[in-house]
């Protein structure tokens, strides 16, 4: 099957896709896909004017539902198979002074309207028809902790909150102080005195019947397949299962914490949760040459030891909206190529954030926002040829081998700067040496003198005699190898 070295297997798979739409999408049809997330206000203008977006004042920059049907040719091509858009609710109108204004979707003021920014309802409609009839899944952003408010809210803000329009519907404001205090966290307010985050009492039950009821609605309304879901962490566990169920899809929440245990807890109340532990480790290991490699082996033992499903329970990403850009740190190429490696060849759900095929190197929010309008949507560079071929290596991966999405990988580091994740058929070897350096490594499990194909470069090599491949590098460069 020498296929998946050539576009013909993804148009292939992506029919096959086809048929997993109608019904509503568990975990496990989650397991075997590949998210590309989109910032709807940063990825594509309905008329394609190429306007620029400067990211610093932090104003709506005016991409649309409707571009992003335009260019979901762009993004399938890639091999990705779902998208995650921003949050699509009305958020507070105009400019913070400050903080700028709610391009990005997190500022909730009404859950029972349409960001008209972005577009109509109808328009929202039709992008996950347009997604659909591509065999293709839509995941929402969803902030349930927070309304928000420019300055502290007052009677009259709160009135404007649609569905939670009662002071008591709020906690008492209180900003977090104290992240090693859970109660803190959970009943505290984010934001501060510029743009407050108003906390919902997700205690009272007015508001567990009010969000379950909204997102009933919304799936059914528009046809959604999953969310992600805004700072899970802030939120009071027990809440989370009953909204799962009345979402009736796959979920995956945002716990931003550098630490297994804590995030891991989050798997027994929600589908999934993002892999913000594996993000640290990850960025670390590929950091430099001297990354620390036991770091993310180590980092990686622990998701499959503490998460109720093992590493199943996470999506795996290497950028996103609010940490800097990989390549705002990291310029070796090698390095890059290996970081990105990760995410697709771990038993995670990938994600890649829209840019980083481009080779976007924005620092710190708001610079790690960029335009995507700017790239000209090419397709010639080469990261976007190797986030194609990870994603192809791992559908080829899949659609080989029935247990790839339920048997865990194993995860081993033959050497102080390799890692090597094997899941049969493939095996990916990653390193940190860096484009000046070399490594060797040896990894089995095939048929004495299998013919198999190294997907990142489609060169074809053979196991040895006992299945073993001995596999050289001298440009530091990963390599995923699978049957020929
Ligand atoms: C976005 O649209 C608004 C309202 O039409 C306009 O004022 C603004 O200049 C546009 N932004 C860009 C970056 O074109
Ligand atoms: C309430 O706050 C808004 C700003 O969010 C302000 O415009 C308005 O004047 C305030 N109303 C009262 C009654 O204080
Ligand atoms: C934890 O935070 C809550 C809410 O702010 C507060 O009431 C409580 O006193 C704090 N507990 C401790 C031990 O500090
Ligand atoms: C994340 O946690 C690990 C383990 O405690 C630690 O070694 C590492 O330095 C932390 N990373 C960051 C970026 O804080
Ligand atoms: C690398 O990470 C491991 C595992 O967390 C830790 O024990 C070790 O001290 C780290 N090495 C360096 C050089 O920081
Ligand atoms: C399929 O996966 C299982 C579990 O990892 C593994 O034992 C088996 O060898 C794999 N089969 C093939 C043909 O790669």
């Amino acid at each position: 099957m020498h296929l998946f070295c050539t576009p013909s297997i993804l148009k292939c798979l992506a029919f096959l896709s086809l048929f997993n739409v109608a019904l509503a999408a568990s975990a496990t049809d989650w397991l075997s896909r590949s998210i590309y997330q989109v910032l709807t206000d940063r990825f594509a203008l309905t008329d394609d004017a190429g306007t620029p977006c400067d990211t610093a004042p932090q104003l709506y920059c005016n991409g649309t539902f409707k571009g992003i049907v335009n260019h979901l040719e762009y993004i399938q091509a890639m091999g990705f198979d779902a998208i995650w858009i921003s949050p699509v609710v009305t958020n507070l109108e105009g400019n913070s002074a400050g903080e700028g204004d709610a391009y990005h979707g997190y500022w909730t003021q009404d859950i029972t309207t349409i960001n008209k920014h972005f577009g109509t309802s109808d328009d929202l409609k039709a992008l996950s028809k347009a997604l659909h009839s591509r065999g293709m899944y839509l995941m929402l952003d969803v902030v349930i902790n927070h309304f928000a408010s420019f300055g502290l809210p007052n009677d009259t803000t709160i009135s404007a909150y649609g569905t939670f329009n009662a002071p008591d519907l709020f906690h008492p404001q209180c900003f977090i102080s104290d992240y090693n205090n859970q109660t803190n966290v959970e009943q505290c307010w984010l934001g501060d005195t510029t743009v407050a985050l108003a906390d919902l009492n997700t205690e009272s039950q007015t508001v567990i019947d009010g969000w379950n009821k909204w997102i009933t609605g919304m799936v059914s309304e528009y046809s959604l397949d999953g969310l992600r879901i805004d700072t899970l962490k802030h939120v009071r566990k027990p809440f989370w299962p009953a909204f799962q169920q009345a979402a009736g899809v796959y979920a995956v929440g945002e716990v931003l914490i550098n630490d297994t245990s804590y995030a891991s807890d989050y798997s027994n109340f929600i589908d999934g949760v993002l892999d913000y532990p594996g993000y640290y480790a990850l960025t670390q290991a590929f950091s430099s040459t001297s990354g620390n490699m036991s770091l993310l082996l180590e980092t990686s033992h622990q998701t499959q030891s503490l998460y109720k499903n093992g590493a199943f329970s996470t999506a795996a990403f290497l950028e996103n909206h609010d940490q800097p850009r990989f390549q705002s740190t990291v310029h070796d190429q090698s390095l890059v190529k290996n970081a990105m490696t990760w995410s697709f060849v771990t038993d995670a759900i990938p994600i890649l954030y829209q840019g980083q095929e481009q080779g976007y190197g924005g620092g710190n929010v708001p610079a790690n926002r960029e335009a995507l309008w700017l790239s000209a949507y090419v397709t010639s560079n080469t990261l976007h040829g190797h986030v194609t071929s990870l994603n192809s290596a791992r559908k080829a991966a899949i659609a080989a081998n029935s247990s790839y999405t339920s048997v865990p990988m194993v995860v081993s580091s033959p050497s102080e700067s390799t890692i090597l994740v094997s899941k049969l058929p493939m095996l990916a070897f990653m390193s940190n040496v860096g484009a000046f350096g070399s490594y060797n490594a040896v990894g089995g499990g095939y048929q004495p003198n299998e013919a198999l194909v190294e997907t990142l470069s489609c060169k074809t090599l053979n196991a040895d005699g006992n299945g073993n491949i001995n596999f050289a590098s001298t440009d530091g460069l990963p390599m995923v190898c699978e049957f020929l």
